[in-house]
């Protein structure tokens, strides 16, 4: 076995392959509840709230496992809340923060859903529909973090949140309507070095004292998992003692305790899942070119690397004593479905040093637990959504999603159109 982090072995492997067939995605229950227990240990001193940033990964059975543990849902989508009502998540439990302002919010709300306004027009439509009500806020700080530019949320160049300098704007609003500005939230980007996310997630409490009904701080999610050996994985004990001290200094200076809620998705799930997958053709391009382990799955089941050059480890199960360096390719009709990207670039190609494998071998991308399953360039090809799988504790295994049918690919086209 060569690879970084082996969430199954090869008997549990051939075991899933033979049954479910391959691409599938596995999740290790074990891992998941690893890491949910991480999160609920967040040091925190005057209150303390985790949400599941659903959108990393939003089958029904992993809300409902957080949910099962006390941690609540952030929605990015009012499509996302529904979902998460439909996985039996209760609505006070699930916080809406979106870029595009639910037609439907006012129901949302109806049923207990908590708001954070993302812009000054969301907070006036929030306002006009619920007078005289409480209400959160997502601010852009002014800087953020994040593993490349298309994944920073804060600074500038970033469409998200209310710009911090418009403070009195959101002010007036909420004095027009009568709001309580109650919680303030900032998510400041996702994946960017711990360092970084210390020196800026907190840059919204600078603005506390203008808020004087704030009882909570979300500081949204961002906390990276190292998915290679060079990469730094965040301590969320160190993150959240420095977090920890700068609270402490608010209640010192103000007498305010700020409850603090956090809302992780890539920490809870990014290293708790493989997409196993088989080997179904290996080519070369010649003396001076490279060779290429083509497998099953694509940018239809994990799209990161093609879009943020994003690097997953690769693991084989060869017994075989000679290596070489092969570039992967997913199985798209796409040069650019590439799973061995350089780190941040995505067009360029980094082959990897990995045993020699057979024909039909299967093959492991690890740490897709995070923005794959749930983040695909979807039935691109023509290529079904693959199954999801959940490795219990006891070594069950269960199907917590069915493979996609063709039938089901297509059943929203319309049929028998006189063409
Ligand atoms: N809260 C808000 C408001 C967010 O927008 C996000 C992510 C999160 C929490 C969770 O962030 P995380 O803990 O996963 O860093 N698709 C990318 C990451 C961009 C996610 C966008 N928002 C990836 O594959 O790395």
């Amino acid at each position: 076995m060569c690879g970084y982090m082996a969430l199954i072995d090869r008997e549990t492997a051939q075991k899933i392959a033979a049954t479910y067939g391959t691409p599938v995605y596995v999740y290790s229950e074990a891992a998941l509840r690893r890491t949910a227990e991480e999160v609920l240990a967040f040091p925190a001193p005057y209150g303390f709230k985790a949400r599941f940033a659903m959108k990393a990964a939003s089958t029904a059975a992993i809300l409902r496992l957080f949910h099962s543990m006390g941690i609540g849902i952030d929605a990015s989508s009012g499509f996302e809340a529904r979902r998460a009502l439909l996985a039996g998540i209760p609505p006070t439990e699930i916080s809406l923060s979106t870029q595009e302002l639910p037609q439907d919010f006012a129901d949302l709300i109806r049923l207990g859903i908590h708001m954070n306004a993302c812009s000054l027009d969301q907070l006036e439509c929030y306002g006009k529909a619920f007078p005289g009500t409480e209400i959160g806020i997502r601010l852009n700080p002014g800087a953020g973090a994040g593993h490349n530019n298309r994944t920073n949320t804060g600074g500038v160049s970033s469409s998200f949140g209310i710009w911090h300098e418009y403070i009195d704007r959101i002010l007036k609003i909420a004095a027009d309507y009568s709001l309580q500005i109650v919680r303030l939230h900032t998510h400041i980007g996702s994946g960017g070095d711990p360092e970084k996310w210390q020196q800026t997630a907190m840059l919204s409490l600078d603005s506390i004292d203008r808020f004087p009904d704030v009882h909570t701080v979300d500081l949204g999610g961002g906390f990276k998992v190292a998915r290679m050996p060079d990469e730094k994985q965040s301590d969320l004990q160190v993150v959240g003692n420095a977090v920890r001290r700068v609270f402490e200094d608010v209640y010192r200076r103000t007498g305010r305790k700020l409850r603090i809620e956090i809302e992780p998705g890539t920490f809870l799930m990014a290293g708790n899942a493989v997409l196993l997958t088989r080997i179904q053709d290996i080519v070369d391009t010649g003396s001076a070119g490279l060779n290429f382990l083509k497998v099953d799955c694509g940018m239809n089941d994990i799209l990161r690397p093609s879009i943020y050059g994003a690097r997953h480890g690769i693991s084989l199960f060869s017994d075989a004593a000679e290596e070489k360096s092969y570039v992967v390719a997913g199985h798209c009709c796409e040069s650019g479905d590439i799973l061995t990207p350089a780190a941040g670039e995505p067009e360029v190609l980094e082959p990897r040093t990995l045993p020699v494998p057979a024909l039909g071998d299967l093959l492991l991308i690890e740490s897709a637990g995070a923005y794959c399953s749930s983040m695909p360039a979807k039935n691109y090809n023509s290529f079904p959504e693959a199954p999801e799988l959940m490795v219990r504790c006891n070594g069950e295994l269960l199907l917590i999603r069915r493979k996609q049918t063709l039938e089901q690919i297509i059943e929203n086209e319309v049929k028998d159109l006189a063409l």
